[in-house]
């Protein structure tokens, strides 16, 4: 095993030679990173050579078809599931309206959900909008002062009423990793269904979704390095079981059924970016290692470099008695998504920070609900592998400088 090869990382990333970008550390991952080199090629060359309806008896039509059929596969291998168990859909945000109408089709008046207020909104306001055809809605709530989920809370709001749990992987705010494997398992036990937002946690290291065992897994590409398009994960046969969203005829296909808006072909195709990319993280830091385990491994080299570059930013923040962090302060338990409170809007520090060359931004991300609730005005630091110990050293004096 190599050393975490922080150059050929940015090698991958044509944005960190891009002439116009030269001099800004961006600091707004969380928001949407930068496409590996790979993504671009491959867009490039769909969009070049095969920008055609796709499955058509034809060579060019015929081989975009298989590039989205690849991109299934692979990502499925990379998230420990099947490809039958992959969907692409426009966003995470449409892809949950969705899963939302399906779901409601199968419930009856008096049927509970349980949602959490640490989710974005994605991850609540099509599922809340069920209270208004008679079903109860209940509150995971975070706490108010630390964002952080209590499962014991999760525990007394489960009984048979309920039929799904709604909840993040982790917050784009608070940041803390939260136990989806115990979510799934409780939610399960209770015959419930569980829809995990993994949008804020996938860019930190591809999670295994299978070993984890929610029933519905999501996440944005665009925030993986990749394409702008949605995510979905679905397991057993729960694509089968939702209602059908999609064209009549189309029921039979369950991947089909909770895709209504139909695939963005070049997008999917792109996909393949991502899973290229993950492989040369993994065939340049494990030469020879077999490939059952590089989803592991990968995940654990990027979680660990993420550590190395949060810890220093933590450790200034402890320092300084006027700022407050949102979520926990052990980077171990967290991603590299820093919110902050500093008294002053986290838009106007952003503004500031940005003559000092630092890309970020404030406001509530749309997760209005929990940031209300914590009264913060939150500025956002969010970074993740290929970010550089020199830039967080200059987002540190600069934040010492504006704050
Ligand atoms: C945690 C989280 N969930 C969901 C979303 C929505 O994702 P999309 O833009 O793909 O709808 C976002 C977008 O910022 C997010 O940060």
């Amino acid at each position: 095993m190599r050393d975490f090869d922080l150059e050929f990382v940015r090698s991958q990333f044509p944005a960190f030679s891009e002439p116009s970008l030269e001099g800004w550390a961006f600091f707004e991952n969380a928001g949407g990173s930068y496409p590996a080199r790979q993504t671009i090629s491959r867009l490039t060359e769909f969009y070049t050579r095969m920008k055609v309806q796709p499955y058509a008896p034809y060579p060019f039509s015929a081989e975009g078809g298989q590039w989205m059929d690849d991109a299934k596969a692979r990502m499925a291998a990379w998230l420990g599931v099947s490809s039958k168990d992959v969907h692409f859909g426009p966003s995470t945000t449409a892809n949950i309206y969705t899963l939302a109408s399906a779901f409601r089709e199968s419930m009856r008046e008096g049927d509970a959900i349980i949602l959490s207020d640490q989710n974005h909104e994605a991850n609540i306001g099509a599922w809340a909008r069920m209270s208004k055809t008679g079903i109860e809605v209940r509150w995971w709530e975070a706490d108010p002062e630390t964002g952080v989920l209590d499962l014991g809370d999760l525990d007394r709001l489960l009984d048979s009423k309920v039929r799904l749990v709604a909840a993040p992987h982790c917050s784009n705010i608070v940041a803390a990793e939260n136990d989806v494997a115990e979510i799934a398992s409780r939610a399960r036990a209770a015959g419930a269904a569980s829809i995990i937002d993994g949008v804020s946690a996938a860019p930190h290291g591809l999670p295994n979704v299978g070993e984890l065992g929610p029933d519905i897994y999501l996440f944005s590409a665009y925030k993986v390095y990749g394409p702008h398009q949605g995510v979905m994960v679905t397991r057993g046969d729960i694509a089968s079981r939702l209602a059908n969203q999609g064209h009549f005829f189309n029921a039979e296909f369950p991947g089909k059924r909770l895709t209504p808006a139909g695939p963005d072909h070049a997008q999917e195709a792109a996909m393949n970016g991502v899973a290229d990319y993950f492989d040369a993280l993994d065939a340049h830091h494990f030469p020879g290692a077999e490939p059952a385990g590089k989803s592991a491994r990968v995940h654990n080299l990027l979680r660990e470099q993420e550590t190395r570059l949060l810890t220093p930013m933590l450790d200034y923040l402890r320092s300084r008695n006027d700022v407050r962090l949102l979520g926990p302060s052990d980077a171990k338990i967290r991603v590299p998504t820093v919110a902050i409170d500093c008294g002053k809007p986290g838009e106007e520090i952003a503004a500031a920070l940005a003559e000092h060359k630092i890309a970020a931004w404030g406001g509530d991300f749309y997760s209005k609900r929990l940031v209300e609730k914590m009264k913060a005005d939150p500025l956002r630091l969010s970074f993740v592998h290929y970010t550089s110990p020199n830039e967080i050293e200059r987002a540190i004096k600069a934040l010492d400088a504006v704050i």
